[in-house]
């Protein structure tokens, strides 16, 4: 049974392992961005002005400071804004690890401070449509379901998962869709609307392994900028500023030899927070490497190209043309520059020779799940057919969830 509040404006919220992106139904773009990140004091406060730490307990009633500060849990925890304004006193912690919640208080801390505080949803009264990586354990969409329902009062909530709404932005109803976003990659075959769930493959690689890795390199190099959260957040900063996919890694390192000492004119710097400016060589290169040759961090999972391959080979033969030509990229690390490029190249070799390989990537493909998203909960029959009902999870239970999303 519905009811009116199911009228109103969905609410859409991409909830991804790096990045938490929300907005309203209707708009394009998330109009509210944060990473999914807690941030918790590791200095004792001793002045009255700074703001609360954890031997200074909060607003007695636990409520919520202008930047998502709890205090529910007895200590500050802080998400948002915050974690900028306070950056280098505050130790970060990721609260999703490959798709799936680690830390339940600080993902909930986050997804609350969109919703209420960022995006001022009334308790209660807007629908609700978040993501979800496909082939997560089943907990983690129950849980999430008891946090929507029970805690901020959904009347509704649809679950989808980030690649078919890809698709949904990019105007189709057929592709491959590669999701690579900061701890998963993801391929999956979408056939007029029907995901093979059995040809889907998800490693365990991204763009947070890509940042750990130019970490390590740099470390090599003698630059240690691993040592705490906010210099961590430096190094995602040079990964997306400065690193790039390599046509070809072993010519890459070639052209670096010719160039001598430090990479020439291929080599760039960036300067630190603290001014010191920061030398980057081959690592702009080597770091992204890791996605194409996971084997590289020691992962046994295949590379992103090999993963189109064999998702391709286990659909239907008849329509594996039809998805070689209709790849779609989506996801934060498909960013990273020259993976368009290298992916064409690596699925050109594994591909019958007579396919036309075409791959579509949008500029915008960081935020494409949730324009999709978007798009989805802005068609109400087709919305309210896939949410599942207030009144439904309680009478079900948060199984129901598993039956009618996406
Ligand atoms: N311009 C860029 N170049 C390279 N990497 C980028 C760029 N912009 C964002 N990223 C990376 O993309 C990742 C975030 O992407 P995205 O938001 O798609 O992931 P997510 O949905 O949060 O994670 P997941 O899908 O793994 O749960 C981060 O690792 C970030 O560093
Ligand atoms: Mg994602």
């Amino acid at each position: 049974m519905s009811s009116v509040h199911d009228l109103n404006q969905p609410v859409v919220l991409d909830l991804g392992s790096g990045l938490t992106k929300g907005g309203y139904a209707g708009t394009p773009d998330p109009s509210v961005v944060i990473g999914t990140l807690t941030g918790h004091a590791k200095l004792q406060r001793v002045l009255p002005s700074a703001t609360a730490a954890p031997d200074m307990p909060g607003t007695p009633d636990g409520s919520r400071g202008k930047y998502g500060e709890a205090t529910s849990s007895g200590g500050s925890v802080f998400v948002g804004e915050q974690l900028r304004n306070m950056c280098g006193v505050l130790r970060l912690e990721h609260a999703m690890q490959r798709g799936m919640v680690t830390d339940w208080s600080g993902a909930e801390e986050i997804w609350r401070h969109v919703s209420t505080d960022l995006l001022s949803v009334a308790h209660g009264e807007h629908p609700f449509l978040v993501t979800e990586n496909a082939l997560n354990a089943r907990w983690n969409r129950e849980r999430m379901g008891e946090f929507f329902f029970e805690s901020l009062n959904a009347p509704s909530l649809c679950v989808a998962v980030p690649g078919v709404l890809s698709l949904y932005a990019s105007g189709r109803t057929s592709g491959l869709v590669v999701d690579v976003g900061d701890t998963l990659t993801t391929t999956m075959a979408v056939a007029d609307g029907h995901v093979d769930v059995h040809a889907m493959r998800r490693s365990e690689v991204g763009g947070r392994d890509v940042t750990e890795r130019l970490g390590t390199l740099l470390q090599k190099s003698g630059v240690s900028l691993m040592g705490t959260s906010s210099e961590r957040e430096a190094v995602r900063r040079v990964k997306e500023r400065l690193c790039y996919i390599a046509e070809d890694a072993r010519e890459e390192e070639r052209r670096f030899i010719d160039e001598g000492v430090g990479g020439g004119k291929l080599g760039a710097s960036f300067r630190l927070p603290d001014g010191n400016v920061l030398q980057v060589g081959t690592e702009r290169f080597r770091a992204g490497e890791i996605v194409f040759r996971p084997h590289l961090m020691g992962a046994e999972v295949d590379g992103v190209a090999q993963s189109v391959h064999s998702c391709t080979q286990a659909v239907d033969m008849h329509l594996r043309r039809a998805l070689y030509g209709s790849v779609l990229l989506s996801g934060g690390s498909t960013l990273l520059r020259g993976f368009c490029t290298r992916l064409l190249r690596e699925v050109r070799a594994l591909a019958p020779s007579n396919c036309k390989i075409r791959i579509h990537a949008p500029t915008d493909r960081l935020y494409s799940a949730f324009t999709g998203g978007s798009v989805l909960a802005c068609l109400s029959t087709t919305f309210r057919s896939m949410a599942v009902s207030r009144s439904e999870y309680f009478e079900h239970g948060a199984g129901v969830l598993h039956h009618k999303c996406l």
